[in-house]
């Protein structure tokens, strides 16, 4: 069968990686892809087909005989492209349009949640910029007060319309700048105030058809830049999994109150959910609280998840599509755990440089239980040049997390390029649990 994925980042590297292993496979193609699938074998190639052109994407799936279409980023989702590819009975995985709203309207969401009963931040929605301000305004009187709120514009916008405040001057200007000044356009027509929650975050993703619920291992992401959780927000520096933070008896847990209650919500509301359900959490002192959703895989939580699974993905991708997950045997998971490092562009997450020669991919290839995925790269000549903020995705497994963290970062000093960065500290908030726990005894 022919295979096509959509989308050009980490992710879908891990994704045509991983499906390019499957004997039932015999060509995988990754629209637009990476330097990174497009040097992945000659079972993977890539097209130039933009992952938001739909009509292009129908187009290309129907005369090449698509057997199986998987879409990694949220955006073409949003635009229906699921809905599309249906009304052509071509098979694909993903959320519908109307399904996809989980992630594409934070209002949608939110309702939602609060419908099902599922554990999330109290919230207020607001439309007018006047009255968010007088909200805040009321509950936060005095100038510098503190104000523990979360201020997000309803759309997508590239994780980029979240605000997370301090005082009352950070949310008024939050309100000022999706609401007045447009900065997120009309992602901002709506914008919810959020009581801001604390914790620790954990990302839980399950595969879902609408009925049958596979959750996949917790992993934990790293969102802030820089070491020890500082600086601006980003798309995520590095993940691992499984996270110790999610025990087996949350686990459970949150798939009883939190992914469960949602899948019968959406389906209640003939907004049928299948594909990738992933609960963005935060575990509070009064337990697992929904931050968000995603509808989609994590980037980079796919990369890891992807390095421990044993069995084939594209079973269960296929048995989620047909409707008959509760038919196929669970996947199958190794029992060492994996971490990505994402290495990054100078600049990242703002303006930052292209087209730099990435080196040191071989020499970095040679490094055991290491797998380097691409995102923002690709191919001129047989040069691999930086073509986005987060450009590689270092993936390693090992006997422990700091077995794998060794050889991850191992590979990470093989590769460079002008201005190259990334975390040094990604997966210890692991060992810091860990060891945290031991104490408590
Ligand atoms: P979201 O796109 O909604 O996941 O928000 C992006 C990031 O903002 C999350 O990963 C959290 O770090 C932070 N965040 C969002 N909502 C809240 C909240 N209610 N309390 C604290 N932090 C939040
Ligand atoms: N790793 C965060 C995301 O995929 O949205």
């Amino acid at each position: 069968m022919k295979v096509l994925i959509v989308g050009n980042g980490g992710r879908e590297h891990a994704l045509a990686w991983k499906i390019a292993q499957s004997s039932r496979v015999d060509q995988v193609f990754v629209a637009p892809g990476n330097a990174g699938t497009a040097l992945e074998g000659a079972k993977v190639s890539n097209v130039t087909i933009s992952a938001t052109d739909i009509a292009g994407l129908v187009k290309f799936a129907s005369t090449e005989k698509i057997g199986l279409t998987v879409i990694g980023p949220e955006a073409p989702l949003a635009l229906g492209v699921v809905d599309a590819f249906q009304d052509m009975k071509l098979k694909v995985f993903g959320p519908t349009q109307a399904a996809a709203q989980l992630e594409s309207s934070k209002v949608f969401c939110k309702n939602l949640l609060r419908q099902a009963d599922v554990p999330t931040g109290d919230y207020q929605v607001f439309r007018e910029a006047d009255d968010a301000m007088r909200f805040i305004k009321a509950r936060f009187p005095n100038e510098g007060d503190r104000a523990p709120v979360v201020v997000k514009a309803d759309g997508l916008a590239s994780g980029k319309g979240v605000v997370v405040c301090k005082t009352r001057e950070d949310a008024l200007e939050a309100v000022e700048r999706i609401a007045r000044r447009r900065e997120f356009g009309t992602a901002g027509n709506q914008m919810i105030i959020e009581e801001r929650l604390e914790g620790q975050e954990a990302s839980v993703l399950a595969i879902t058809d609408g009925r049958t619920i596979v959750p996949l291992p917790a992993c934990q992401d790293h969102k802030p830049a820089f070491d020890g959780d500082r600086g601006p927000n980003t798309g995520g520096m590095g993940a691992y999994c499984p996270t110790p933070i999610v025990d087996d008896s949350m686990m459970a847990w949150i798939e009883e109150h939190i992914l469960v209650p949602t899948v019968h919500a959406m389906k209640r509301n003939r907004k049928p959910f299948s594909g990738v359900l992933y609960a963005g959490l935060m575990l509070t002192q009064s337990g697992p609280k929904v931050l968000e959703y995603n509808c989609r895989f994590g980037d980079p939580e796919c990369q890891p998840l992807i390095m421990r699974l044993k069995s084939d993905l594209v079973d269960l991708l296929e048995a989620t599509v047909d409707g008959r997950l509760d038919q196929i045997d669970p996947p199958q998971w190794d029992e060492r755990p994996s971490l990505c490092v994402v290495v990054a562009s100078q600049g990242y997450p703002g303006e930052y440089t292209k087209n730099q020669i990435v080196t040191g991919l071989d020499a970095a290839a040679q490094i055991e239980d290491v797998k380097v995925f691409h995102a923002g790269t690709k191919l001129s000549g047989d040069q691999v040049l930086t073509d986005g903020g987060r450009v590689l995705g270092v993936t390693a497994i090992g006997s422990s997390v700091s077995a794998a963290k060794l050889q991850a970062y191992t590979a990470v000093q093989k590769v460079r390029w002008p201005g190259s960065w990334c975390r040094k500290d990604i997966s210890d908030k692991a060992l810091q649990y860990v060891e945290k726990k031991q104490k408590e005894g």
